[in-house]
């Protein structure tokens, strides 16, 4: 038995947990296996395509970032190409995919992504790959699964952060307004703004009205608590406006969001004569040492993906569904987008306590 393991899109604390237990799972049934490097590019004659031994993986549970290292550039149904004028085009490479890794006699593949590469793996494996998604993303956005390794970092370094905000600004009487990452789901901003005990918390999922988000820091003032911690998801959007965007994107890449931070934190100022900051957490959120609970999470994901691959449940994702990991079609997965449910408890909690989600 031969099996290969990839990682795609943005990294996430706990990768290379999951490639750790998956080698270790692998190897100790006896079987061989093989790292893609740089997403798929390793198959695409890109990049390498290495072997994976118990020598590889010592040692690096606790390490970010991934030993295979990834890109968010690399759909192998929309490969970027330069055409003979040097302008950059997409081209489906996903053929010559499949082919080599027949070539290289790899009988599983094993996938570690988010959306975008959970969707090229269901369509690989209708091309008659045989895979197994391990689901990875530090937005805590797929469905099907409780949560995703890398969330719980994430989260702790966005509270680490408001936490020493909550010093300055207090001594300052000052707003300060911190910008996470979340694109289209806001689990990051909410749950670090609620342990956090933030002031306003700004998401995708509820669109904000700015007069609103200034009512709430103005109510705070005249209660005598000079200033105000306001933690806004990278893609939260005002009320019939869209989400900030962060100028060019290079070809095959999503469009860049941000800078939402500093265009609240100037609204604010104007609206209501507040000394307003504003501070991009930006990719410390993915760097560094995954938390216990995410090297626990990635490593009972690299264990079952190995299993499920010896159960042969292909085209499945491995999940966590509180006691247990289970696995489930990947399709299913990727047929509803997982967001923050503006009903959900920590919410409803958020809104008990004071907090303002500008709306
Ligand atoms: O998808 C995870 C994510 O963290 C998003 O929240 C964010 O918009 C994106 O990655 C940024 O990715 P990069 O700048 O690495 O392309």
């Amino acid at each position: 038995m031969r099996i290969a393991i990839s990682t795609g899109g943005g990294d996430a604390p706990g990768l290379n947990a999951v490639i750790r237990a998956a080698v270790l799972s692998a190897v100790n049934r006896g079987w061989d296996v093989l790292g893609v490097k740089r997403g798929y590019a390793g198959l695409l004659g890109e990049d390498e395509v290495i072997p994976l031994t118990r020598e590889s993986v010592r040692g690096i549970a606790h390490l970010g970032g991934t030993i295979l290292r990834t890109t968010n550039r690399g759909d192998p149904f929309h490969y970027p190409a330069r055409s003979a004028d040097g302008a950059v085009t997409e081209i489906d490479r996903s053929g010559e995919l499949v082919a080599r890794a027949q070539a290289l006699g790899i009988d599983a593949l094993i996938t570690i992504g988010g959306d975008g590469s959970l969707r090229i793996a269901q369509q690989l494996f209708e091309r008659g790959l045989k895979v197994v998604g391990v689901p990875k993303t530090i937005d805590n956005d797929v469905s099907g699964t409780i949560t995703t390794f890398g969330f719980d970092t994430a989260v702790n370094t966005a509270l680490e952060a408001i936490d020493k905000l909550h010093t300055t600004a207090e001594s300052h009487d000052r707003v300060l307004v911190l910008e996470v990452m979340g694109r289209h789901a806001g689990f990051i901003a909410l749950h670090s703004g609620v342990a956090g005990t933030a002031d306003v918390i700004l998401i995708p999922e509820i669109p904000y009205d700015i007069d609103k988000v200034c009512e709430k820091i103005r109510a705070r003032d005249r209660a005598g608590r000079y200033f105000s911690i306001v933690v806004a998801a990278e893609g939260a959007f005002p009320i019939g406006g869209g989400e900030s965007s962060l100028g060019e994107s290079l070809p095959g890449e999503e469009r860049r969001v941000g800078g939402i931070a500093e265009k609240l934190a100037r609204a604010i100022q104007a609206r209501t004569g507040k000394e307003c900051r504003s501070l991009v957490l930006g990719h410390l959120q993915r760097g560094g040492m995954p938390t216990g609970y995410d090297r626990l999470l990635a490593t009972r994901f690299g264990g079952a993906a190995v299993r499920a691959i010896a159960a042969g449940c292909f085209g499945q994702m491995v999940a966590l569904q509180s006691p247990h990991i289970v696995c489930i079609p990947i399709a299913e997965a990727l047929a509803t987008p997982k967001r923050v449910d503006p009903g959900h408890d920590v919410v409803m909690t958020a809104r008990a306590t004071g907090i303002s989600f500008g709306d």
